[in-house]
């Protein structure tokens, strides 16, 4: 149980609150690749309005939605060679956010050299464009983005599915290091969903947990579980899997490794992105020309959470929470020693940073950045081809456009039928 303002301080994600100000220390996904169009794109991102676009020399900008001359929103812009033209009346912003045209104003003016509108760093990798929304001076330099492994690897399928989940990112979180909940939300609920639907109940996801445990480590935390039947020897122990500091659980097995990148919009919505990449063990991928990308619907027709799979039992359970948990009236039990392990972790980097030091998964080395590896089991859940089986064609991957493709590459005859149906 929290006091008001402790979940106050853990919660709030906007300028100037402690969590948002810790928040603003990391690159944040903003938008995949393949949104940045030829229109600019209306994104929020921890709690700012923000306008995405690419200018007609390729170069991406991130700028506070309103116009600073009379507050149209720039979304209404048109993307010019030199930066962004505002729809209303035609003032022009480069990339740096410096107003470089005021068509209205006489020619000798120097008006516009006054103007400078709010930009934030942007850069690709791996199929997304991240945002950097914090301190970025020669005092305070921005960090390098991180190049995760998987965003770095060059020898896999990808596919990004993403959705809005109307929930604060904390109780999102917070599910990431709560693995009982794979036995009863996914194993029993789920089972007894498929029960009623007549369908096959789930196997690998029923196993009970005999112990887990938590450790903070240089990536945040790594979470490690026993099933019954396993021991110490299991990969599911002994190498374990990691929550990704701050905003990220690294999931996979039998080929599939895959990131959840949790993204605060603002203080009650976040931004869910599934990010897939499959590569049969010891086998090749033929390159891949394009990543698709797709949204994961989280509602039926009939306005119904979704969740008759693994991730709509995962984002029911989030936004049926509240869109701020209410943690001054929860009761957390032994089993919830995770969720306590994360909530001190976020305190103790949000002192740190108001100390005026880095948080941990700063990376300003570029040496210690070419390709951050993580842990992640291959073995997952006692066998890889049985997680595979499970987890592909009832994970969100059921609404990809390439799933079939997927099945495919790993040449397992049950999993094609499955992901086929
Ligand atoms: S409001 Fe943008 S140019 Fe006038
Ligand atoms: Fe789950």
């Amino acid at each position: 149980m929290l006091t008001a303002e402790k979940n106050e301080r853990l919660t709030r994600v906007g300028p100037g609150t402690p969590m948002g100000t810790l928040l603003r220390r990391y690159w944040w996904p903003i938008a995949p690749s393949a949104m940045v169009g030829l229109q600019p794109v209306t994104r929020r991102l921890l709690g700012e309005d923000l306008v995405l676009f690419r200018d007609g020399e390729g170069r991406l900008g991130l700028l506070a939605e309103q116009c600073p001359h009379r507050r149209a929103s720039l979304s209404l812009g048109c993307i010019e060679r030199e930066g962004l033209r505002c729809g209303y009346h035609g003032w022009m912003f480069d990339t740096t956010g410096q107003c470089i045209e005021q068509p209205g104003e006489p020619v000798e003016s120097e008006f516009k050299d006054r103007i400078r509108t709010t930009a934030y760093r942007v850069q690709e990798l791996g199929g997304l464009v991240f945002a950097y929304l914090g301190p970025d001076t020669s005092e305070q330099p921005a960090p390098l983005l991180p190049r995760y492994d998987l965003f770095v690897w060059d020898d896999v399928w990808r596919d990004i599915g993403h959705a809005v989940v109307p929930c604060n990112f904390l109780q999102i979180m917070e599910n990431s290091v709560d693995p009982h909940h794979v036995e009863w939300l996914h194993g029993r609920y789920g089972s007894f969903l498929k029960e009623l639907a007549g369908e096959q109940e789930f196997e690998v996801l029923r196993k009970k947990h005999v112990k887990v445990a938590f450790e903070v480590f240089e990536h945040g935390i790594l979470k490690r579980r026993m099933l019954e039947g396993q021991t110490e020897e299991d990969e599911d122990w002994k190498t374990g899997h990691p929550l990704v500091f701050p905003g990220m659980l690294r999931i996979g097995g039998g080929g599939l490794s895959f990131f959840q990148i949790r993204v605060p919009i603002d203080d009650e919505n976040t931004w869910h992105v599934w990010y897939q990449t499959y590569r049969p063990e010891g086998g090749q991928v033929p390159p891949q020309a394009e990543i698709p990308v797709y949204e994961v619907p989280l509602k039926d027709g009939n306005g119904d959470w979704i969740r008759d799979y693994v991730d709509g039992q995962d984002v029911t359970a989030w936004v049926t929470q509240g869109r701020i948990a209410d943690r001054t009236q929860e009761h957390l039990g032994t089993s919830d020693l995770g969720v306590m392990v994360l909530r001190r972790l976020f305190q103790e980097q949000m002192d740190l940073v108001e100390d005026g030091l880095d948080p941990i998964c700063t990376y300003r080395d570029p040496a210690r950045n070419v390709c951050i590896d993580l842990p992640q089991e291959k073995e997952k859940f006692g066998g890889g081809q049985a997680f595979r089986r499970e987890f592909l064609p009832h994970g969100q991957t059921r609404y990809s456009p390439i799933v079939d493709e997927v099945a495919g590459l790993f040449g397992d005859p049950t999993l094609v039928e499955l992901a086929a149906r």
